[in-house]
């Protein structure tokens, strides 16, 4: 017997690639579970607008290989303050919904905990390009937008190699250095600078110098967001060592197009668990695959832990790029 009959999906928060295949997954477990599946519009906004819509099978047709939502995405502030939550309950409530799968980052997934403890099964799913929920080994669109990230690459090292340049590429990722960090890796950049570890300006000079010393025809620097702009690193290393690094800012491209197979596969896993463990009753949870492993863990416990950032990979990194 399940734990719940109506259920309803929404996204929230920065959108990521691999949302659509989430919502696909999240609507057709539920309807070949016998379940009644709303899609709700414009994440908490659209919950306290009432903005939802019965989905069928044909609903989330043709969406599994978008970029984007369907069902759109909003902050909203509202949504913050006990009252906007209890009114998100309510309505829920008046449409008959008992569970419910939040697709979005930690902002999302803490609204979704606010809602459990009002009553309402919830569900997060890690939505979000920056890889930066921990509890599961990558979220839903960091694949894919690492994979723009080192399309980019290629091409900038074409024209830097015919001019023996620099390149500064200046990444996504506030508080996570992940996508810098995979795309460097797999990019082959000299220098990959995130958030969580110190860099030094002087040595990031100086390698660059012996690089091209020692033959090499180009240099590419990944920075993250959260680590400083491209433009700062950049002007640091042309004061330093009067070398003048071309400065690419990649931005929004990292959170479109189409997402990858391994994005897609994610989603769908991650989906259709969510709405198997709602159907068990389970509720405030986040879920991930961890080494192959699907997961389920407290959105209380996901919340409060820093995802621990991988030196293996970025000492790897490092030593092949000499
Ligand atoms: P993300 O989910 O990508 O981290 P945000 O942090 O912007 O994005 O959060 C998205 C939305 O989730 C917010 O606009 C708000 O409506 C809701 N939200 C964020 N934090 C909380 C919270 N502490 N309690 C309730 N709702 C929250
Ligand atoms: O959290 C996802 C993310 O793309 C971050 O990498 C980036 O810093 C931020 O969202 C950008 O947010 P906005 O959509 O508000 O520009």
């Amino acid at each position: 017997m399940s734990a719940v009959k109506s259920i309803a999906v929404l996204t929230s928060g920065g959108d990521s690639q691999g949302m659509n295949a989430a919502v696909r997954a999240v609507v057709r477990s539920a309807l070949y579970h016998g379940l009644e599946v709303y899609g709700v519009q414009r994440g908490y906004q659209g919950l306290l607008n009432d903005d939802l819509r019965k989905m069928d099978l044909r609903s989330v047709g043709d969406i599994i290989q978008r970029g984007g939502t369907i069902l759109q995405t909003a902050r909203c502030k509202e949504f913050l303050t006990p009252e906007g939550q209890q009114r998100g309950a309510e309505v829920l409530r008046e449409r008959g919904v008992d569970g419910l799968v939040v697709i979005g980052g930690d902002g999302s997934y803490q609204g979704a905990n606010k809602l459990s403890k009002l009553g309402i099964k919830t569900m997060g799913l890690p939505g979000t390009i920056d890889n930066d929920i921990p509890f599961t080994d990558y979220t839903i669109g960091f694949d894919t937008a690492v994979s723009i990230v080192v399309d980019a690459i290629n091409k900038l090292r074409d024209t830097m190699t015919s001019h023996e340049r620099s390149s500064v590429v200046e990444v996504m990722g506030r508080h996570c250095g992940d996508i810098a960090l995979y795309a460097g890796l797999a990019s082959g950049a000299e220098t990959i600078i995130v958030p969580e570890v110190p860099f030094d300006l002087d040595a990031v000079a100086n390698r660059m110098k012996e690089n091209f010393a020692s033959g090499k025809r180009h240099s590419i620097i990944v920075v993250a967001e959260g680590a400083g702009t491209g433009e700062e690193i950049g002007n640091g290393i042309m004061t330093r060592c009067g070398m003048e690094p071309r400065v690419t800012v990649l931005g929004h491209i990292q959170r479109g197009g189409s997402p990858t197979h391994n994005d897609r596969i994610l989603a769908s896993q991650l989906g259709d668990f969510a709405v198997r463990k709602l159907m068990e009753g389970d509720s405030g949870k986040s879920c991930g695959i961890i080494n192959g492993e699907l997961t389920v863990t407290d959105i209380d416990t996901v919340v409060n832990t820093k995802k621990p950032f991988n030196m293996e990979l970025y000492n790897l990194a490092l030593r092949l790029s000499q």
